[in-house]
């Protein structure tokens, strides 16, 4: 894809992965995703903002054939996705310096090994001038590592957001035409990586609340040229109450823990909380952390193998842990043959969330009615401690 105009001077470069079902070797990417970089001309000077991901760095350098000077390389992230085109873009533009945060520099030379002396750094809130356009950079560190910043370009009134913002979906659409899909890649992608870092994430949005900021630009996806809805998506994903739901991620291995699960469910429907189940064994992960940004209880159903936890359920309790969700809540529920720590093990892998552990319920075997009727005990506990906290 040749390079696009979005306003005047100021171009989207960059590369549509639409085969890409992977990041980190972790997340699911079901609809693929872009690396978008922008050239911003000024007057004097031409600004390069973010580069793409190293197997497509070709397309990049393709639409920079024809540029004749790139003054600076903006990087407003080092992961590899934005920065790991920077030495080829300065190889073919030596003179370029690299403009970043400190944090960002000591990171850009161990992972790219960029010399030090390419390297402009930029304090929070300083400008660079490129003539009649004015960067200014925005320090909003944990978007999702220590160093990443976003650019407000002055004159424009365009924030370029890097990760901030962004949702993974390759399209050739430059513009948000699609709201609700948009919506729901960004929450998933805030899920993934931005979650755990709500309150520094909550400080950020807090800071660009100053800005008038009419279109965002990120790196990966569509930019929004009416923000609004999605800078308010993002503050009540971070600071909005937990929701009337309950996330029950399980795994069965020969049908008692799914009854078990199947039982919840009906028992939590009946008392009015919304459940929303993911077994495991089919899961998309990217699927279970989206409901977790609102969750008021999580649920793990989990049979016990090899005298613990189905390693499947302990991988999914080790991954809301990492997240740390605003869940208040949280129990157990299986099924076991003959014994074994299950329950203590799951526990012992929750450091990081703030929950009160509700009553687990395990059972010998097939469940029997005595252990349905813990089930709606707990159902009916789940209920009042939601209703008690107002969760809607
Ligand atoms: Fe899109 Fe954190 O890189």
């Amino acid at each position: 894809m040749q390079k696009r105009q979005i306003e005047k001077h100021i171009y989207w470069l960059g590369a549509v992965d639409w085969d890409r079902r992977l990041f980190d070797s972790l997340i699911p990417l079901p609809d693929g995703t872009t690396y978008n970089a922008y050239l911003v001309e000024g007057s004097e000077k031409t600004a390069l903002l973010d580069s793409v991901d190293p197997p497509m760095a070709d397309e990049l350098m393709n639409q920079l054939e024809h540029v004749p000077k790139i003054d600076f390389v903006i990087s407003h992230h080092a992961e590899q996705d934005h920065s790991g085109t920077i030495p080829r873009v300065l190889e073919r533009f030596p003179d370029a310096k690299v403009v970043v945060t400190p944090k960002a520099k000591g990171m850009l030379m161990d992972l790219l090994r960029i010399p030090e002396h390419t390297f402009i750094t930029k304090e929070d809130g300083e400008t660079l001038s490129l003539g009649n356009k004015t960067l200014k950079f925005i320090h909003t560190p944990w978007v999702h590592w220590p160093e990443t910043m976003v650019t407000y370009l002055e004159e424009d009134h365009i924030l370029f957001s890097c990760d901030f913002f962004g949702s993974h979906i390759a399209t050739s659409d430059l513009f948000v035409t699609d709201q609700g899909r948009v919506y729901e890649a960004a929450k998933r992608y805030f899920a993934e990586i931005m979650m755990p870092f709500r309150s520094v994430i909550e400080k950020n949005i807090e800071k660009l609340r100053g800005y008038d900021i009419r279109m965002i630009a990120p790196s990966h996806g569509q930019i929004c040229d009416r923000p609004a809805w999605i800078m308010d998506a993002y503050r009540d994903w971070v600071t909005g109450a937990p929701h009337n739901l309950v996330v029950l991620p399980f795994v069965s291995m020969h049908g008692s823990t799914r009854q078990m699960v199947n039982h919840l469910t009906s028992a939590l429907v009946e008392q009015g909380v919304r459940v929303e189940l993911f077994n495991l064994a089919v899961t998309d992960i990217g699927k279970l952390a989206m409901s977790l940004v609102d969750a008021a209880t999580i649920v793990v159903g989990v049979p016990t193998v090899l005298a613990g936890p189905h390693p499947l359920a302990a991988y999914a309790t080790f991954l809301a842990n990492a997240l740390r969700p605003k869940a208040r809540f949280l129990s157990i529920i299986g099924s076991y043959g003959w014994g074994g720590k299950t329950v203590e093990t799951l526990a012992g892998m929750i450091p990081n969330l703030k929950v009160e552990v509700l009553e687990p319920v395990l059972c010998k075997g097939l469940p029997s009615e005595t252990d349905f009727e813990a089930l709606n005990r707990l159902a009916a506990a789940i209920a009042q401690k939601h209703k008690e906290n107002g969760f809607k």
